[in-house]
């Protein structure tokens, strides 16, 4: 056994122990609990933004805004008391309308590194410009969609990304960067199409941007895969989900331990993305048109398909019923590796066989 040196992921001026990153997964499945245990654990914990309010005492289901604003700080305080010398990264979604006041909150806490997706975050650099030591990190599927931010950031701010998470949509859990549902199964946004294709992308231009690959990894074995295709750490969502100090209910962990292949299924969500979920009874409504129509309380996505054109459903709703166990009216978002879940484990456990399977050392921090 060895250190895992030739396993490093430097992230900005950031290199946690093991080039592990637990992705953020709203709403809050990983709060500050499971991203201070990862943190603790050597990995990179993540916190989504999306919808901390719901753990405010002074939230009234309508002031997401202003609770979410509160909530971020007191979760990365949190999460640093869990993890005092760990890396921290804050998940903000460009599609929500408060992503400007999430990312100035969590840099003004302390964060470590902002990951950003669910739109292109071509203005980030600009939120952030009196926090230059914070890591900036956009989630990507395709090449182009790497470029486009990269000739942005550059021509605009004079600076490039320090990371890029590459998640494919044809196996990670949320919301998924294509289209359509078709095109989230195409082969030429895979991991193995991508990776690579970035990799000699930002070799021509002379660029060394680590690359984060995501969606579908489950053992040591897609981690060296991973780094064989070029890649300098992973992001995983739904193994981390199983786990002791995920802040998800213990029903939401009980719907990952029962779901079969047929019950991952891909939908719409209200903001216009395919999403990959468990074909819960909301989702079965969903599919079957028999959802009732619901008011918009908390404007929480710039553009809403169920706000504007009373299309599927209120996503604020359908997310913090799945953070309270709510089965029936529940959304479960989880990735393609959902059915090969058998138990609940420590992090730290996870975090070892992980680690161990590389060929390294395990010690947490
Ligand atoms: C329950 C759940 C919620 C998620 N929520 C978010 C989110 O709020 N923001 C985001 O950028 N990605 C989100 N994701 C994607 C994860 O961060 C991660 O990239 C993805 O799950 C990786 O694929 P895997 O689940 O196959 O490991 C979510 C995934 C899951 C399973």
């Amino acid at each position: 056994m060895k250190e895992c040196k030739e396993y490093t992921l430097r992230i900005g001026k950031h290199t946690p122990k093991y080039p592990i990153v637990q992705g953020g997964m709203g709403v809050m499945v990983s709060g500050p609990n499971l991203a201070g245990a990862v943190a603790s654990a050597g990995g990179v914990g993540t916190i989504a933004s999306v919808g901390l309010a719901v753990t405010s005492p002074d939230f009234t289901g309508t002031n997401v805004a202003k609770e979410n604003i509160v909530m971020i700080k007191k979760a990365i305080e949190k999460a640093r008391q869990i993890a005092s010398d760990g890396v921290l990264a804050m998940n903000c979604m460009c599609a929500l309308s408060d992503y400007d006041d999430m990312v100035h909150t969590s840099c003004d806490s302390g964060i470590d590194i902002i990951i950003s997706g669910a739109g292109l975050p071509l203005k980030l650099p600009e939120l952030t410009k009196d926090y230059p030591g914070t890591a900036l990190v956009p989630i990507v599927s395709s090449v182009k969609a790497a470029d486009l931010i990269m000739r942005k950031w550059e021509k605009s701010y004079g600076r490039l990304p320090d990371a890029f998470v590459v998640e494919t949509p044809n196996t990670a859990g949320g919301h998924l960067g294509a289209r359509n549902e078709s095109q989230a199964m195409d082969k030429a946004l895979s991991l193995k199409a991508v990776v690579p294709a970035l990799v000699d992308f930002l070799k021509n231009l002379g660029v060394n941007i680590p690359i984060i690959s995501a969606g579908g990894i489950w053992d040591s074995k897609d981690i060296k895969e991973a780094f064989d295709m070029g890649a300098s750490g992973v992001q995983m969502g739904t193994r981390f989900v199983a786990t002791e100090e995920a802040d998800a209910s213990d029903r939401f962990k009980q719907a990952y331990l029962d779901a079969k292949e047929d019950d991952v299924v891909l939908i719409k969500s209200p903001a216009g993305l395919p999403g990959r979920a468990i074909l819960s009874p909301l989702v079965k409504r969903y599919f079957d048109d028999m959802l009732e129509k619901t008011a918009c309380k908390a404007a929480c996505l710039t553009h809403c398909i169920c706000r504007a054109k009373h299309e599927t459903f209120c996503i604020a709703d359908a997310l913090m019923s799945a953070y309270k166990g709510d089965w029936e009216n529940g959304l479960f978002f989880c990735g393609t590796n959902v059915t090969k879940l058998k138990k609940i484990v420590k992090v730290r456990e996870l975090m070892e066989e992980l680690v161990t399977g590389l060929g390294c050392v395990y010690s947490p921090l």
